[in-house]
């Protein structure tokens, strides 16, 4: 990797700050000063400092967050707390939540800097499952409740789209609190899907995604590591 490069990559530095850095005489590569931007670096063997201080690559990272109401999902400053503000790690802005959860959604979000796992977790095509819980503003009891798992099982039309939902698992806990399991992301789906039952989502939790289910302990605003055997579940 170039040099200024990797300053950018390890530092809050910007390329043509590095270069002034490198220009400066604030770098040392090997305990030699260096002033060529061009340089490459062996970035497993090398090691850079600026002003004495050695700097490091930030690897890939996997997060989960039990996302609390009020903060969005969002690269850009709102309304709102963003879920990054409430992660102090370098370079933060990097990470990218993997599925969104709204404003108003609760519980289980994954952020990662992983382009290619975040895919692999949203594609529809590897059909991985997210389990909602959902408040809602009606009761659904017996026969009610039974043509709304009926219809979900089949999938549901949501409003101004052409192709029906994929068949997902509607559980009733109480008859206003029900478990929905789906295996796609469209755009406010479980809100869509219950509006679609003639219904409305007065509060919105997801549990879990594939086999990483939000653990107790993780209270709203906390977030963890995902351990290897999470990252790989995917
Ligand atoms: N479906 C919704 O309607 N909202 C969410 O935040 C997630 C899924």
């Amino acid at each position: 990797m170039r040099l200024d490069r990797f300053l950018s990559e390890t530092t809050p530095l910007t390329r043509s700050l590095a270069k002034r850095a490198l220009k400066n005489g604030e770098v040392t590569l090997n305990g030699e000063p260096i002033k060529q931007s061009a340089t490459q670096v062996d970035t497993q063997h090398d090691e850079v400092k600026l002003n004495g201080e050695t700097l490091a690559l930030v690897g890939l990272r996997y997060l989960m967050m039990h996302k609390p109401l009020e903060v969005e999902c969002t690269a850009r400053r709102g309304l709102y707390p963003r879920v990054i503000d409430l992660i102090d790690l370098p370079k933060v802005e990097r990470l990218q939540p993997v599925g969104r959860l709204d404003v108003d959604t609760t519980g289980l979000l994954l952020l990662t800097d992983d382009g290619q796992w975040s895919h692999r977790v949203t594609s529809p095509r590897h059909r991985c499952a997210k389990v909602y819980i959902a408040e809602l503003a009606e009761p659904m009891e017996s026969e009610a409740a039974q043509w709304a798992i009926n219809q979900v099982a089949e999938g549901v039309l949501l409003d101004g789209e052409e192709t029906p939902t994929q068949p997902a698992v509607l559980r009733f806990i109480t008859p206003q609190q029900a478990e929905l399991t789906i295996t796609e992301g469209r755009y406010h789906q479980v809100k869509r899907m219950f509006a679609a039952l003639g219904n409305h989502v007065n509060a919105l939790h997801r549990q879990s995604i594939g086999d990483v289910a939000l653990p107790d302990d993780l209270a709203p605003g906390e977030w963890r590591e995902l351990t290897p055997e999470e990252i790989a579940s995917f």
